[in-house]
């Protein structure tokens, strides 16, 4: 089946597809069943079948790993597979790597800040200007352990306080790795850490998560079709604006108590940074209009929402698959018993030296993708791949999720298996098809920080406790829940401290 709305010259050499349906496109073929299945069943987790970054790669069986889809009027293009994505967004990177203007996101984004900016001479002076200072606040460095391990040392004093009344229960430990996580976000953008209970910053957590969730998995996504609906006064609509307002409202209080105490010559954080910076540019006269305080809002935006959700839930998924396959969680901690021993916590010189360790972590994020649609890319001009015309302004979506689950480069890409990450020796072995940062221009950008905190949380746990699930509860489903990551279904795990 060809998808060839009428009279449209220039969608003729299109990727195949589905047949779009009128006003909706595809829309209601692969979004619409995730709704009416809440509706329908009033289950929060949707099974595996209709999860999207699954769904679409069923397609790919369907229509081949490059296709259409349509969204309301829009086409979409997806790619799945490791060949078309490399050759996509690596090879092609001049006119893969645009951002499309998606009404929802460029009502709570205005398309500023770096993760959704358009690609071009303003996003590259963003990105390196933040990628450079948080450099210097240690993202990559040795000198960031510290940061990383005193919010670790607080999830450890609370499991070991939490293991005992939730004995039966199990703890669910989205709230302490979820604030031990943002804090060195935090540290590093505002120069403050916050108490794990204290009730704004939780408050500002929660409203994130939410927020992710409903934008991209409730009728919230209708707004990409009637970007009207934002502005209606109930339901899910209502929701958003009020997330919305009230991050809003924590951040600006934030910047503004920075522009208050700012000492240029004694710069705190990234927002003193880029006050300083913007400070500097207005002098010189040298302004491109884009280092304002309105761009540093949505900066700081980003990094809180692309850095704290993700990395949290990378660890949440650890955990589970380690409950999961205790015989794998045992192999990691005699692992770190042997190399680290008991007596000194984990450090990040101990990396190359704990290669079944660095291999679960990597097959856990194999198997799990959190971000498994990456972010949808944008054609910048008309080009000519593979074999089809893909016009100008085309949304992309990469399916990472289809990479990490393709047979022609992974072995049983469905079992979990952390030895495919071993070479004969017992040696770490990388491998070009494991993407779960992305890949090409907007690869993400702090892969480096989330790879150090993955390591230090996950040696650290395994070191310090054994998981388990409760008795007599059954595992919770593997699929996931989607939004713009992808969450582990919620589940609690009973803690017990090694020594
Ligand atoms: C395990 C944790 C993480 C994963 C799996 C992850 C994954 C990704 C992926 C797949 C993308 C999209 C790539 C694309 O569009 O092609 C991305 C973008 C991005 N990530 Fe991450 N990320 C993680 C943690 C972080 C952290 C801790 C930060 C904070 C510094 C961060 C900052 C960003 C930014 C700013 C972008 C946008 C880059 C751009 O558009 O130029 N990420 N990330």
């Amino acid at each position: 089946m060809q998808c060839q709305p009428p009279s449209q010259q220039y969608l003729a050499n299109i990727p195949p597809g589905p047949k779009p349906w009128p006003v909706v496109g595809n829309f209601g073929g692969f979004l619409v069943p995730a709704f009416l299945w809440r509706r329908l069943t009033g289950v929060r987790d949707r099974p595996a079948a209709v999860s999207p970054p699954v769904f679409l790669m069923q397609q790919a069986k369907l229509y081949g790993n490059l296709y259409s889809l349509f969204v309301g009027s829009k086409l979409v293009v997806v790619l799945n597979g490791y060949d078309v994505v490399r050759e996509a967004l690596s090879n092609h990177a001049d006119v893969f790597s645009d951002r499309p203007d998606i009404p929802i996101i460029t009502i709570l984004t205005k398309r500023k800040g770096i993760v959704f900016a358009p690609y071009g001479p303003v996003w590259r002076r963003q990105r390196k200007f933040c990628h450079t200072t948080l450099r210097s606040f240690g993202l990559g460095k040795l000198s960031l352990e510290p940061c990383i391990l005193e919010g670790l040392a607080v999830i450890k004093a609370e499991l070991l306080r939490l293991s005992e009344a939730f004995a039966h229960t199990g703890v669910d430990m989205t709230p302490l790795i979820s604030n031990a996580i943002s804090n060195v976000i935090c540290s590093m953008s505002l120069g403050q850490r916050f108490h794990h209970q204290d009730r704004e910053f939780r408050t500002l957590l929660d409203l994130m998560a939410h927020g992710l969730e409903i934008s991209v998995n409730s009728p919230a996504v209708l707004i990409n079709i009637f970007p009207l609906l934002y502005y209606l006064p109930f339901g899910v609509f209502k929701e958003l604006r009020q997330v919305e307002g009230d991050i809003t409202a924590f951040l600006k209080r934030i910047i503004e108590r920075h522009r208050s105490t700012l000492d240029p010559e004694n710069p705190r954080d990234l927002i003193d940074m880029y006050l300083v910076e913007m400070l500097a540019q207005q002098a010189a006269g040298e302004e491109d209009g884009s280092f304002t305080e309105d761009y540093l809002f949505y900066i700081i935006g980003d990094l809180f929402i692309a850095g704290t959700d993700t990395t949290t839930n990378s660890v949440l998924w650890l955990l589970l698959y380690m409950v999961i396959y205790p015989d794998i969680q045992e192999k990691v901690q005699e692992e770190i018993d042997e190399v680290v021993g008991r007596d000194r916590i984990p450090s990040l010189t101990d990396k190359g030296s704990l290669p079944f360790t660095e291999a679960t972590i990597m097959e856990v994020q194999r198997m799990t993708v959190v971000v498994p649609l990456a972010i949808p890319h944008m054609i910048s001009e008309t080009t000519e791949f593979r074999g089809y015309t893909i016009p100008k302004g085309t949304v992309i979506v990469p399916n990472l999720w289809s990479v990490h689950r393709d047979p022609t480069v992974w072995e049983n890409p469905n079992h979990f298996k952390p030895s495919r990450f071993l070479d004969n020796e017992g040696k770490l072995q990388r491998k070009d098809c494991f993407i779960p940062f992305g890949i090409g221009r907007r690869v993400c950008m702090g892969e480096q920080l989330a790879k150090m905190e993955l390591f230090l949380m996950f040696t650290n746990l395994m070191q310090a406790f054994k998981f388990r699930l409760p008795e007599g509860v059954p595992s919770p489903p593997m699929h996931g829940r989607f939004g713009l990551t992808l969450a582990p279904c919620s589940y609690t795990v009973c803690v017990t401290a090694r020594n």
